[in-house]
């Protein structure tokens, strides 16, 4: 059943939340746990049986994300890109890819989401209720930041509104929904919201409206949305946790201590230093005289000298050296430099890209 269900993966986007490091990443090649985090929806597809897969892209980071899908994909998955040419709303990036879409059912995946729960049961459910859609939902305590639904007290869905000022309740619509092409007659009859999309939430209203049979599941599992840097770092946090493991390709001196469950990659040093898992080190690092703490990955030849670093993701070939004080909860982006100031105590110095965030002593 399964496999005749097509995947749609949601990669366009502006990615404004996540600036400055969307000024030269999409936001769903931004890593957690050392991996484009857009792997996850789309190892969840894959994992549910689902091997016919578009993906939306944006002419900005299109390419980008054409490389990493291409990069990532198993022999038997077939990927279709369908570019999408403005963020005009995730029911828009539906109804383009109708054409690819056609009268198949299809499981729609946001491309920066990433829920514990498998797929594949969901999608079995969905086959069997015979429901024309079926969408997953979420207790959060910041309903305002996302679609929000009002239950029936027999859990029959009442009412979807998209970023409700004043939410009727605290039930989020997770990124992951199932759809049968009902969904395309709904799109059809709506109109863009006030910020200028085209609503996924208002499509399932209206599918609500015409009487057709949506039915909802409360997750019980992690759900992530990491459209902010606290979300990603909570993602990263929760990702490690559960499937950081131990594996050390590179090279442990003696003098070293590594502690919990810790991944070092390929070509990696780790000199005179502590690691305390869990913790994921790419390859071609070098760590020396240098502690780092739980919850933190460290992205591809990157090299941390005389510094603490926890909690806190650093993209690739970033560098950190001689700093007196632990680094903690940070999102740091590639080929980045926190080195200690020569010679003049008690000053800082910067070079931020726009829209940086530092917080100092
Ligand atoms: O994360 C769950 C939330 O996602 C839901 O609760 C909301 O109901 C839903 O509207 C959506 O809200 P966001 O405002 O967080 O969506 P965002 O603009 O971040 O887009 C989600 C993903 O879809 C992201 O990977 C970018 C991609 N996207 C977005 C738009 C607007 C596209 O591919 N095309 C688009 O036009």
């Amino acid at each position: 059943m399964a496999s005749q269900i097509k995947g749609l993966v949601l990669a366009g986007g502006k990615g404004t939340r996540l600036r400055p490091l969307t000024y030269t990443t999409a936001k769903q090649l931004v890593p957690v746990a050392n991996q484009p985090i857009l792997h996850y929806p789309l190892d969840s597809l894959v994992q549910a049986g689902i091997k016919d897969i578009g993906v939306i892209i944006s002419p900005e980071t299109g390419d980008a994300v054409k490389s990493v899908v291409e990069n990532w994909r198993p022999s038997g998955v077939k990927i279709t890109f369908i570019l999408q040419d403005k963020p005009a709303g995730l029911a828009h990036a539906v109804k383009i890819a109708r054409g690819y879409l056609q009268d198949s059912d299809f499981a729609m995946y946001l491309g920066d989401n990433l829920i514990q729960s498998e797929l594949s049961s969901l999608v079995e459910t969905f086959a069997q209720e015979g429901a024309d859609a079926h969408i997953l939902l979420k207790h959060v305590n910041n309903p305002q930041a996302f679609g929000v639904a009002e239950l029936s007290a027999d859990h029959r869905i009442i009412r979807l509104v998209e970023k409700p000022k004043h939410p009727k309740s605290n039930l989020a619509l997770v990124g992951v929904y199932l759809f049968t092409p009902k969904v395309f007659d709904a799109i059809d009859q709506i109109q863009p919201s006030p910020r200028g999309e085209l609503e996924i939430t208002d499509a399932i209203q209206k599918m609500i409206d015409n009487g057709n049979t949506v039915k909802s599941h409360t997750l019980t599992g992690w759900w992530l949305d990491t459209g902010k840097k606290d979300d990603l770092l909570e993602a990263n946090r929760i990702v490690l946790d559960a499937y950081c493991q131990t594996e050390l390709s590179g090279k442990v001196d003696n003098h070293s201590q590594i502690r919990g469950r810790v991944e070092i990659g390929k070509g990696t040093k780790v000199i005179n230093s502590v690691i305390q898992g869990p913790v994921r080190i790419g390859p071609d690092c070098v760590i020396e005289d240098a502690y780092i703490g739980p919850y933190t990955s460290i992205g591809q030849g990157s090299r941390i000298t005389q510094a603490e670093i926890e909690n806190s993701v650093f993209l690739n070939a970033c560098q950190v050296s001689h700093i007196p004080v632990r680094i903690e909860q940070s999102l740091v982006g590639q080929e980045c430099q926190i080195t200690k100031a020569q010679g003049r105590p008690a000053t800082y110095r910067f070079m931020l890209g726009d829209q940086s965030n530092i917080e100092v002593l």
